[in-house]
Parts: structure tokens; sequence; C-alpha cells
């Protein structure tokens, strides 16, 4: 069950109405259902019974220190993007032999910083690389684990600027390049080959396309071990997509007319896939980041003015592309709710923020209940890589973020003061 719905005409998380959360913490605020987290960790953990698996959280998605606290407490890894937010996690109780290091650009100091924890793997991208991490490893008197990274040339259904999986993109070596690369990274001395990795994007909702990477790995897989080269994890990364469309409903609201993504859950995208990853007989791993945490969070923010402009109105709102920059940075969608639903008629809206961007929005040409000065909004579905992409952009402090957790809740995260900035 999700944990933010309509009760009557009041929008809730868990317990708790969000308008007490408005009027008690300001705007804008994030907030985070912590039992969301928790079941859509599970809800992935239990499609996995009884296989050799890792799921490792992205910690890029969203690594608010309790959120972290909280998912290192259900006993899965962590796959970082940095040094810091290798620090996070460590700090927040992940162990480091479930924490991966993924990243095409990783630094000596955040190498040897790997390294000296003894995380259980870097997932490398080049092969230069690899040599870095064995005279990194050499000098240290220690062996690194690593999973080499293909790139597939998987394109996927999603935003240009998440698809991490075609020949055009930074990340991963090609597979013809593959073998060879292993071949002569088995021969360094300071290196162990524990298999290999694949990403292909961030929100992909078609299992189609996870089958034909996964297919692309087996293959590969197989081929590797044919050339004497031990492969004992497959990393399948994350990028499950989620639903973002029509997330929480009620009579008063109006329906997406298009929903591609009504059927999106990462059980069914797993299920479709595990059956193929299976094949490749080895430890698997995943990466997931968005689709343990997305439905987890929504940013509230405020109602500050309507103001009609020519053949549309303008809602803006008191949060802005500083506090969440998707819909600015992939147009991508989040639905918008008043957190009370009164029963007026529907009209059009773009709903924006405050800064002097043309791209600071939230909706366009959106259908809503009529919302007025003072009411509150829902950006729903806002809990991955919102608060982590946040930034000060026009002398803005950062929002606060707040927990949910059954009928309480509290500050975990205190809003920015101008004076911090
Ligand atoms: C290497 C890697 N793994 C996992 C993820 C998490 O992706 P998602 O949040 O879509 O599950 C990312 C995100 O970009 C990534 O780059």
């Amino acid at each position: 069950m999700e944990q933010y719905r309509f009760i009557q005409n009041e929008l809730k998380c868990e317990g708790v109405n969000l308008r007490d959360i408005a009027a008690s913490c300001g705007t804008p605020a994030y907030v985070y259902s912590k039992q969301s987290v928790i079941d859509h960790c599970r809800w992935i953990e239990n499609v996995f019974e009884g296989i050799d698996h890792l799921s490792c959280y992205a910690v890029k998605a969203n690594s608010n220190k309790d959120i972290l606290r909280l998912l290192a407490h259900q006993g899965i890894g962590a796959d970082v993007g940095s040094m810091g937010e290798m620090h996070r996690a460590l700090e927040a109780g992940f162990s480091s032999e479930k924490i991966t290091f993924s990243g095409v650009g990783k630094r000596d100091d955040e190498i040897e910083f790997a390294l000296r924890n003894n995380i259980m793997s870097l997932n490398v991208e080049s092969e230069e690389e690899i040599t870095v991490i064995g005279e990194i490893a050499r000098g240290l008197k220690t062996r690194a684990r690593i999973l080499l990274r293909v790139n597939f040339d998987i394109a996927s259904e999603t935003h240009p600027y998440i698809t991490t999986g075609t020949r055009k993109n930074k990340f991963g070596v090609s597979q013809a390049l593959a073998k060879d690369i292993l071949l002569r990274a088995v021969r360094q001395p300071y290196i162990d080959i524990l298999g290999i990795h694949s990403h292909i994007g961030s929100q992909i909702t078609q299992p189609s396309t996870f089958v034909a990477a996964a297919q692309a790995i087996v293959q590969l897989v197989h081929e590797l071990r044919s050339a004497a080269i031990p492969i004992s994890q497959v990393n399948f990364g994350g990028g499950f997509g989620v639903q973002y469309r029509d997330y929480v409903r009620h009579s008063l609201l109006p329906v997406e007319p298009e929903n591609s993504e009504a059927n999106v859950t990462t059980v069914n995208l797993l299920s479709a896939v595990l059956p193929t990853l299976r094949q490749a007989n080895c430890k698997l791993l995943i990466q997931p980041g968005r689709s343990i945490v997305a439905h987890a969070g929504i940013l509230l923010t405020k109602v500050l003015y309507r103001k009609k402009g020519e053949g549309k109105t303008f809602i803006i709102v008191d949060a802005g592309m500083n506090d969440l920059i998707r819909p600015s940075l992939y147009q991508s969608y989040h639905q918008v709710v008043p957190l009370f639903l009164r029963n007026v008629p529907h009209e059009m809206v773009d709903v924006v923020g405050p800064l002097c961007e043309t791209g600071d929005f939230f909706a366009l040409d959106r259908s809503m209940p009529k919302v007025e000065r003072g009411d509150y909004l829902a950006v729903m579905c806002a809990g991955a890589y919102g608060y982590v992409l946040s930034s000060n952009y026009n002398g803005r402090p950062r929002p606060a973020e707040v927990m949910v957790d059954g009928n309480q809740f509290q500050i975990i995260t205190e809003r920015e003061s101008i004076q911090e900035l």
C-alpha cells in the first residue's frame, strides 16, 4: 500500500495531515514517509527471495542521513558515486562489504579511500582506471575487487540525459572490448575480477528494455567464462522506473489523459528480468535508487499568487527549481495536487516557481482544481533526485526535510537560514 492518500478531502502521509506539517514546519519542505521507504525496499527484497543477491541502494537518489540509516538497518547494501557518498554510507551504518563504488571519473584519493575501507567492489569504467586502481592497491599492499562496467549499446525509452547505456554515452566499455580488457586485467597482480556491471539508464519503464540488457549480459558472461575469466557476480545496476502520473487519486482530481506508467512497478520490472539474469549463474546485484525513495517523498509548497496571463493562468508557488530541478532539467512529470480538495472547477494552469528562469516550473498546461493564494500544494513523488539536487540559486535557502512515522512527524533537516548562505 502506498503511504500518501486522500482521506476524505485531506491528503495524508501515513497518519498525518500534510496541512499540519506545512503549518508547523513551513514551506517549501520535503516530506518523507518512513514506512514507504521500508516497504519499497522490502518489495524488492521479496522478489529476490531464495536468490543469491545483494541490493545496493544508489545513495545519489537521496542521501538524507536518516533515510540512509533506515536503509542500512534493512540489511541491504549501498552504491556510492563519490567519496562523500561513501563516507555518508559508512557513517549511516552500511557495512563496507556491502558497498559498491560506481562512477566514470573516480579520483585517486577516492579509490584509496575505497580500498582502505575495504569496500566490496569498484565498478570500473575503463582500462586506464583498472591500471590506476591496481597501482593504488599495490601501494596499499592490498587487492582491489572490481567489476567491469560494460556498455551494451541498448537504447532506453527514458530522457536522453538519463540514458547511460548507448555507445554515445560516456559510461562503460564497449562489449567488443570487454573480453580483451578483462584478459589483461586477470594478469594484474593487485586486481581481483568479480564480474561485470551494467546500468542502462534511469526511469526505464519497459520490461523489454531490461530483458534485452539481461540477455546481452548473460551472453557475455558465457563468453568470458569460456575464456577462463572468473565471473562470480553480475551487477545489473538500477533504473527501475516508477509511476509518477496519477499517483494519488480522488474523484475531485483530474485523471491524466495518457498514463503509460499505470502498471509500472519495480516488482513487475524485476520479475520480468530475473529469469534471464539468473542464467548468468552467479550472485546478482542491483543498484536501485529511485524505485526505493521516489514514492516516499513529496515537496510541500504554498501558493503565493494567481496571475492571469495571455490565454493562461499562472499559479506562482514558494518552491522553485532550486528546490526540485527535475521538471526543468529533464521535463519530468510530477503530479501537483492541493493538500485539501474543495469541490471547485478544474482549470488549465502553469505551476511555476519564483526564480528568474523560464525553466522554473513544476507543471505546464496542467488541469488542476482551482487554487487560491495561501493554499498548500504537494508536488508528488519527489523523494528521488529531489533534495540532493537542490541548490542556493537565486540566494534561496534549501528547504527543510521532514520525516513522518505513523502519526508523528519531525524535522530531520532544518531549513537553511539566510545567514548560512
Ligand atoms: C551506476 C548507477 N547505478 C544506479 C543508479 C540509480 O538509478 P535509479 O535511481 O534510476 O535506480 C544510477 C543513477 O544514475 C547509476 O548511475
